[in-house]
């Protein structure tokens, strides 16, 4: 999909097309070993086309010895023979742009693997010319590490280096070592990664913990070590997400997505954006509200209003429902409320992701112990990101279609044989079907791409409900959720005719009392 003219305005692809994540151990494993792989994206994007999606986003395909699970890149230039080759991912970008569809990899910046080249250099030695590329300090007088700060996945930030006697940083796994960048030669070998990638076509990168890339100068012990006041979200990070976002600016049409802090406040993502037209950090900062908020009319409404009011004149809007990090929504909200949920991601203003599986409801898959794989549900029980990480479920064959007969890296859903894409493309009111609708119907609408966001309230709008109104010229779209588990009736401001229902069933009524059933939402054109 290239740029869209709307209004003499032209648009860029990533503003008004949806983004797809997908986690390429769980998609599609061709050479039936047990985990997916880049051919086998290949020979699903005639699914992804079907189902109607601008872009994907990998997670992690670089070569890594996988102690994070790809997030702990050993080669930021390469493939992990596990996915395939370089020659597979030319191919699968390639097909994807003959579809039309974008491409984005996931870029770690922010530490490496302790396999990598970089770091096996920095603690070869004290003065090796690469120590500075990665955060050294001495011990206290008394041997403790240089400050409080903790690992994201539980414990102290510092291992001790027995051969060079000082400690390293590391926020995430000691396997995950965090470069250095106040080192300007570090920031310019990672603008070479990110230049090696958009030279070869990819359409851009989701940036992992975006944020996290500066520390303080001083190394200030943190008043609650998990605030990160210090060791994160420093201010300075954006001078170097400046000179990345240089790279993305060298080439056209190229989206940087960022991950940033969770609880970052409305202001805190507004800055993230830069200033200037367009912006000059990210173009898209992650939007996590949605995963936060507890499932209700009244706090779902007010981070959109909230949300949308804060992003600047310069930005752009996104939301996202869930991700390889965060339980799956239907399983924190319900199935029928992860459809109402379907319908806000497709309708709000901004640009919407969808995390794989999402699209035929998938559920959280609990994982016995035994074989529980991410090591941060191992090192901290209950934190285990598995059960949202399971293989795709395809169909109603030998592991859902996944692959041929290989036991896959984590279980299948035992739901997998109901659950499925095969099962809901036959099925008129299925999830998957829904997903497709929305999909079409934002397309085709360009209030819902581009339009303006208005929440409606007041007599007449019940409180568990949130109703709001897109619209770009004549267009104008009312979309009503309701969050109850009980029927609501709505009066809009004028009669309507509904276009499309998270029930799928009562398209072409015309309604000015609108009665909603529990947990459904609708589309009304105005
Ligand atoms: C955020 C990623 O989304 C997560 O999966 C990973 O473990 C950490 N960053 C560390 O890279």
């Amino acid at each position: 999909m290239t740029d869209v003219t709307i209004n003499n305005l032209t648009t860029p692809w990533w503003k008004h097309g949806i983004i797809y994540q997908i986690y390429p151990r769980s998609f599609q494993d061709s050479n039936n070993d047990g985990i997916g792989d880049l051919p086998g994206i290949t020979a699903r994007l005639d699914y992804l086309k079907w189902l109607g999606i601008d872009a994907i986003w990998l997670s992690p395909t670089f070569p890594s010895p996988m102690a994070d699970f790809g997030y702990d890149v050993a080669d930021y230039r390469d493939v992990h023979p596990m996915f395939g080759t370089l020659a597979d991912f030319d191919t699968l970008l390639a097909e994807a742009h003959t579809r039309d569809i974008k491409l984005l990899l996931d870029l770690v910046p922010n530490h490496t693997s302790s396999e990598h080249a970089w770091f096996r250099e920095s603690r070869s030695s004290r003065d090796n010319p690469k120590r500075d590329w990665y955060i050294w300090r001495d011990a206290k007088p008394d041997g403790r590490a240089p400050n409080n700060w903790v690992s994201a996945f539980g414990g102290p930030a510092w291992e001790w280096d027995e051969a060079t006697g000082q400690y390293y940083l590391h926020s995430f796994l000691k396997e995950q070592p965090d470069l250095n960048y106040r080192n300007p030669d570090v920031i310019a070998a990672m603008q070479d990664n990110i230049r090696f990638w958009l030279k070869r076509g990819l359409d851009g990168f989701r940036v992992d913990v975006i944020d996290w890339m500066i520390k303080d100068a001083e190394f200030r012990d943190e008043a609650d070590p998990y605030t990160r006041v210090y060791s994160a979200f420093r201010p300075e990070v954006h001078d170097v997400i400046r000179k990345f976002r240089q790279v993305f600016d060298e080439f056209p049409d190229r989206v940087m997505v960022g991950e940033i802090n969770y609880l970052g406040t409305y202001e805190y993502i507004a800055g993230l954006y830069g200033v200037g037209e367009g912006g000059d950090l990210i173009h898209l900062p992650f939007n996590f509200r949605m995963i936060l908020t507890p499932w209700n009319a009244v706090d779902v409404r007010s981070v959109v209003d909230e949300y949308d009011a804060a992003v600047p004149e310069h930005g752009w809007p996104n939301y996202v429902l869930g991700n390889h990090d965060q339980h799956r929504v239907a399983s924190r909200i319900g199935r029928d409320e992860a459809r109402v949920a379907a319908m806000l991601l497709l309708t709000l203003r901004g640009t919407p992701f969808i995390y794989y599986g999402e699209e035929i409801g998938m559920e959280n898959v609990p994982i016995p112990q035994e074989l529980e794989q991410d090591p941060y549900g191992i090192r901290v029980p209950g934190m285990s990101r598995d059960p949202e990480r399971t293989p795709m479920q395809w169909d109603s064959s030998v592991n859902g279609g996944f692959n041929a007969s290989a036991a896959p890296w984590l279980p299948l859903s035992p739901q997998y044989e109901t659950v499925n894409v095969t099962r809901q493309q036959n099925d008129p009111l299925s999830m998957l079907t829904l997903y497709r609708r929305l999909i079409a119907y934002r397309r085709e609408h360009v209030a819902l791409r581009t339009g303006s966001y208005r929440s409606l309230s007041g007599a007449g709008i019940p409180i568990d409900c949130f109703v709001y109104l897109r619209a770009q010229g004549d267009q104008r779209i009312l979309v009503a959720l309701s969050f109850s588990a009980e029927a609501r009736a709505i009066m809009l401001p004028e009669r309507g005719t509904i276009h499309l229902s998270t029930m799928l069933d009562r398209e072409g009524e015309t309604v000015q009392l609108l009665n909603l059933r529990p947990s459904e939402g609708v589309i009304v054109a105005l």
